[in-house]
């Protein structure tokens, strides 16, 4: 048995992220939830003749529960998109509520689940997960994901653009946090390795940082990426399944984590990144979740100024998350 839920299944990200797991065989029911329509598409997929069994489900009548019992894994891509001139934090009024609500549902009826974040602001959302599973007991941080898979996708295609490199072989590592000056792409580590001229790592580092704002500008206030998010969460609950339905070993992703995650609670990482207790890193995944944080070795100058100036950002990120919880009465 391997129950995948989506909440907020409906929606942009919602609908193809749920046909993605109906064609993913190693998922055998697939739970969409959401505050509208989730059973249209449910009925929709179930037609799809792959092994997963379609169910959806609406807030009445305890749906929220009887989606997420027996979870094997949750992903959450519930709440607003951005529209041109906003910031992923300006998204934090509406979404950190709707995220708060969600994750006091998963403490309560599958606190065992891998949690896999996708709604912004993710340097907060997960902080808010976090601490609400905390409260309720149930935080286990080798299990709780923010979502970062997206950046690392927009870096192997831009880097294949200007390199000429098939964008399927290529891998950028991508750490920091998901929003603005927070992603910070590794251009000296990318694979196969190339050596780009300062002023293509000042164009592509941002592009990566801001892909996100081409998309919001090309849709025109009808919301940001959908299409390639869902193929990016997709590809990240796949290596999720992989680790831990399929035991496959020496699985790495880059991830927005807890640092106590990390085999040694983050003890080497930490100092590199002021102390922070959640950063994006490249993640080993196991049959129980992350296993082991990577460290950030052998910056250039470059990419220690872009931590440097990532740091304060994402520390009010997650501090916002945290506050909105804790001041929670
Ligand atoms: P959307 O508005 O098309 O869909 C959101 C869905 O959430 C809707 O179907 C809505 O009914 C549902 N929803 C709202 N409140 C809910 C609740 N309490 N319970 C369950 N479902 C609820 O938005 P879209 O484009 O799918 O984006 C969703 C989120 O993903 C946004 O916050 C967006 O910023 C974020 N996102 C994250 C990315 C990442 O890289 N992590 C990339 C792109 C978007």
């Amino acid at each position: 048995m391997v129950k995948v839920v989506i909440l907020g299944a409906s929606g942009g990200i919602g609908q193809p992220l749920s046909l993605l797991l109906k064609l993913n065989e190693k998922v055998t029911d697939l739970a969409l939830y959401d505050i509208v329509n989730s059973p249209g598409v449910a009925a929709d997929l179930s037609h799809i003749n792959t092994p997963a069994k379609v169910t959806g489900y609406l807030p009445p009548n305890d749906g929220l529960k009887n989606a997420l019992t027996g979870a094997h894994t949750i992903i959450i891509p519930a709440g607003i998109p951005r529209k041109p001139n906003m910031t992923r934090d300006d998204l934090f009024k509406t979404n950190a509520g709707i995220v708060r609500d969600l994750a006091i549902g998963i403490s309560q009826h599958a606190p065992n689940a891998f949690i896999l974040v996708i709604s912004n602001p993710v340097n907060s959302t997960v902080p808010i997960v976090a601490e609400v599973l905390k409260k309720h007991n149930v935080f286990n941080p080798k299990k709780l994901f923010g979502v970062t898979t997206l950046d690392v996708v927009r870096a192997s295609t831009f880097v294949g653009e200007v390199t000429g490199h098939d964008s399927r072989d290529i891998r950028v590592p991508v750490v920091g946090g998901h929003s603005g000056i927070t992603i910070i792409p590794l251009l000296s580590k990318a694979s196969p390795p190339h050596s780009f001229s300062q002023a293509q790592i000042d164009a592509l580092t941002n592009r990566i940082q801001y892909g996100g704002d081409e998309v919001v500008k090309a849709k025109e206030g009808a919301g940001s990426a959908t299409l390639s998010m869902a193929q990016a969460g997709a590809r990240f609950a796949n290596a999720i399944l992989n680790a831990s339905v399929k035991g496959e070993a020496g699985i790495i992703e880059q991830s927005y984590v807890h640092l106590d995650a990390d085999e040694d609670g983050g003890k080497q990482l930490k100092p590199k990144i002021d102390g922070l207790d959640y950063f994006s890193s490249s993640v080993e995944l196991g049959i129980n979740g992350v296993t082991k944080i990577h460290q950030l070795e052998d910056l250039t100058p470059h990419e220690e100024s872009l931590l440097k100036a990532a740091i304060p950002e994402l520390r009010g990120n997650i501090n916002k998350g945290i506050a909105f919880i804790r001041e929670d009465p």
